[in-house]
């Protein structure tokens, strides 16, 4: 169980909640979905939670073990084999090691007393290792990777050879690996889950819904899949980003939304009615004003009528969406970028060989194929971030590239949200910068907070800036819509559709590759080509 009291939760000098009393509370059962706009809260919130991060104000109690999984992969050792970072969860790897080194002590020594002695510590080793679930821990690790998509090949690789999503499906294997015994018996771990759903094919999302419905201690889930939402959560919390506050919902997905729409509404109402009486106090001063002698008066009711007025300002700003458009693409020639021959191995595995391609002018490409299959390799080719060990590219007259990366490594996290802007567009002039990050909705303090310190949805949306601002002609985007809420995902496609410049797409949001209305897709690891088709959609969702 996890209990907070009295929670203050800060970023800077802004509050973003503040929860009186012992309401944040999750027990075994409950399946909490942690809900709000990018940037309200839901990160920071959890990281404290999780004991990882301090509250401003209010204490947090834990009274089981925790399992979570941040929203951004951790670092850690990189020359860890993937196998050994799940089996860490439950101090398995460690035991393991030590067994193989008794057996070769075991082997080695020839006095009999200090083979006795590795003996008998290998016993010992033995029994703790099959109370911890022993070798059927060994193989339930190993399901629960292969149900989230990770194949024994990757399972013995050190995860610096991993990619980003992949290492991310580590990290959430380990995680449920420590909260399951195996045995369908209780463990009673309180799982606080981040953004689980990234990276996730659909077959593994699916997989990954029926562990959580099954779960049976406590969690906490953020997500933007609202599937996921409507088959696990029992319960909701609503972060307030306007208000600071958090909504509690003891109640599943469907019924939350219908209660949602009904508070909404009565907000309105109540908003409604707010204008309606600051319209009257300013006539009402207007008229006092006018007589002398009632002049302080007027001030006051003025000045009420103006607080009311900055208070409701604050919540339309507060909940503006970013109206973006992509940039007017910068002339070019009929195709900007083509390639031809690219391929890639690591070590002995080929990931894609004999690869062809070329952009056209305004085309719209999709590249499919399943996980691992090259998908994000091939794009920072195109981007010229990586090399292909065979095959060139061939930048076409007048290209310019916008590359939109998965993990947002196009971003400096040391500098300001400014100072990357002016980075990516060194010759535009300072007001219009200025105004394009308004669009995006960075305005005042937030321009000079480091990149590294945005929640997942805003370092999506700056980076989305970046692009705005190069008047690029060829978008190479990898996975745009990650991280974004609801309603900012839909911005961003809606930009897409409008957008007149090619762009070559890599992602796993169906919804993403119908907004693109693409001509063509690239199958890898073949690199064949095929006109698009709705068939394809569910392709975008396998892969
Ligand atoms: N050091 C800091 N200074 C100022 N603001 C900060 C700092 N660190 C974080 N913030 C802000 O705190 C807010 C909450 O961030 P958080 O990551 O918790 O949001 P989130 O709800 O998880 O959003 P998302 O859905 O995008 O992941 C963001 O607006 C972020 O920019
Ligand atoms: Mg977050």
């Amino acid at each position: 169980m996890i209990t907070a009291t009295d929670l203050e939760v800060r970023a800077g000098v802004r509050t973003l909640l503040s929860a009186p009393g012992s309401l944040l509370r999750v027990q075994p059962g409950d399946r909490v979905g942690l809900v709000g706009r990018n940037g309200a809260g839901k990160t920071t919130t959890m990281r404290i939670l999780a004991g990882e991060g301090e509250p401003y104000a209010g204490t947090v109690t834990r009274s089981t073990s925790v399992g979570y999984l941040p929203q951004d992969p951790r670092e850690g050792n990189l020359d860890q084999l993937a196998k050994d970072r799940v089996l860490s969860a439950r101090g398995l790897d460690e035991i393991l090691a030590k067994m193989e080194k008794l057996q070769v002590q075991m082997a080695e020594h020839a006095d009999e007393a200090a083979r006795d002695k590795a003996i008998r510590k290998y016993g010992n080793l033995e029994d703790r290792f099959s109370s911890l679930g022993g070798y059927a821990a060994e193989s339930e690790a190993a399901r629960i990777c292969n149900s989230l998509g990770l194949e024994d090949r990757i399972l013995n690789q050190p995860l610096r050879t991993l990619s980003g999503g992949q290492r991310r499906r580590v990290e959430l294997a380990r995680i449920l690996f420590s909260a399951s015994d195996g045995s369908g018996g209780k463990s009673g771990t309180t799982l606080l889950l981040d953004e689980p759903t990234n990276h996730l094919d659909a077959d593994s999302i699916n997989w990954l819904r029926g562990f959580l419905q099954n779960h049976d201690g406590g969690l906490i889930v953020i997500s933007h899949d609202v599937e996921l939402l409507d088959s696990v959560v029992n319960k909701v919390w609503f972060l307030d980003a306007v208000r600071g506050e958090a909504d509690i919902y003891n109640m599943d997905w469907k019924k939350y939304l219908d209660a949602r729409s009904t508070d909404e509404a009565r907000r309105r109402r109540e908003r409604a009615n707010a204008e309606k009486k600051v319209s009257a106090l300013k006539t009402q001063a207007d008229k006092l004003g006018a007589k002398a002698t009632k002049a302080a008066a007027a001030k006051n009711m003025l000045r009420r009528a103006e607080r009311m007025m900055n208070e409701l300002d604050a919540e339309r700003v507060a909940d503006k969406v970013a109206r973006i458009k992509f940039p007017s693409p910068a002339s070019c020639g009929r195709t900007p970028l083509m390639a031809s021959g690219l391929s890639k191995s690591y070590g002995s595995l080929e990931v894609f060989t004999g690869v062809d391609l070329a952009i056209d002018k305004g085309s719209r490409v999709v590249i499919l194929g399943l996980n691992g299959a090259g998908k994000t390799t091939l794009l920072r080719m195109l981007a010229g971030m990586e090399q292909p060990d065979t095959g060139q590219i061939e930048p076409g007259f007048g290209l310019k590239r916008g590359y939109f990366a998965q993990e947002h490594d196009t971003l400096d996290d040391k500098l300001s949200v400014w100072d990357n802007i002016r980075f990516a567009s060194p010759d535009a002039a300072e007001q219009e910068l200025r105004s394009l990050l308004g669009a995006f909705m960075f305005t005042g303090p937030q321009l000079e907070q480091p990149a590294g310190t945005l929640s997942g949805g805003e370092k999506t949306r700056l980076a989305l800036a970046g692009l705005v601002s190069s008047a690029a002609n060829v978008l190479l985007l990898d996975e745009p819509t990650n991280n974004l809420d609801p309603v900012s995902r839909e911005q961003v496609l809606d930009a897409l559709r409008t957008y007149e410049g090619a762009v070559v797409l890599v992602t796993h949001d169906p919804g993403a590759a119908e907004a693109l209305n693409p001509e063509r897709i690239i199958m890898l690891p073949d690199g064949s080509e095929d006109h698009w088709s709705e068939e394809y959609l569910e392709l975008i969702q396998l892969a």
